[in-house]
């Protein structure tokens, strides 16, 4: 059955590059992005591993750890960092489970047969501190993930967790947000002491509160 939005991530004991990792301890009280993607020694994915790598720093400075996997062993993905670091001018130091038995992409749904046979498709689940999924995208083999993106999507992410605002269409961090439709008018100004604009009853926005 599918993770869905909203619902606690299953936990799991996996190798990885970097030891074994029991899933939820891991996380701990991070945010986490969790990627598959379909093999080692591939082209596209070579690319985004080492994408992944050059945003770890800018990550970890939000609180966001990353973890990769693939249903290829820990043995491969260590002789494939190397290409990686080579090809990519980075460093993967971030683990990469190893999921030859398939244990993990079953329980995430990460195998998706019309698209790709027995192989992991490129999945990304990002999940919260309290262990719950925030998102997920399914993208196929063919086209190699926008990770500025994800970094964006993450920001949005933890300003919405802790102020009652969404962000609008193509958003970026300093720019205004909208006030939850759940915040009756009476309480924008209290809430929002930045000042506000009222476009429409419905669509009301602020200047982004934590800056
Ligand atoms: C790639 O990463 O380039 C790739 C992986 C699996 C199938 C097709 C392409």
């Amino acid at each position: 059955m599918a993770v869905r939005l909203g619902d606690i991530v299953p936990d799991f004991t996996a190798e990885s590059t970097q030891g074994p990792i029991r899933f939820h301890e891991w996380i701990g009280n991070n945010w986490v992005i969790f990627f598959s993607h379909p093999k080692d020694f591939t082209p596209v994915c070579t690319t985004e591993l080492g994408a992944v790598a050059k945003l770890k720093d800018k990550f970890a400075q939000k609180g966001v750890k990353v973890v990769a996997l693939s249903v290829d062993s820990v043995d491969d993905h260590k002789k494939w960092i190397k290409d990686i670091n080579e090809t990519q001018s980075c460093v993967v130091d971030y683990p990469i489970i190893g999921d030859p038995e398939r244990k993990v992409a079953n329980l995430y749904d990460m195998i998706h047969p019309n698209a790709i046979d027995n192989l992991t498709i490129r999945s990304v689940f990002v999940i919260g501190p309290d262990k719950k999924l925030k998102l997920t995208l399914t993208y196929p083999a063919s086209t190699g993930r926008n990770f500025d993106e994800l970094f964006r999507v993450v920001e949005s992410l933890q300003l919405t967790a802790k102020y009652s605002v969404a962000t609008p269409a193509n958003w970026k961090p300093g720019q205004d947000c909208i006030i939850s439709p759940s915040v009756k008018d009476e309480d924008v100004p209290g809430k929002f002491p930045k000042g506000h604009k009222v476009i429409k009853p419905y669509l009301r926005t602020t200047p982004q509160p934590n800056l």
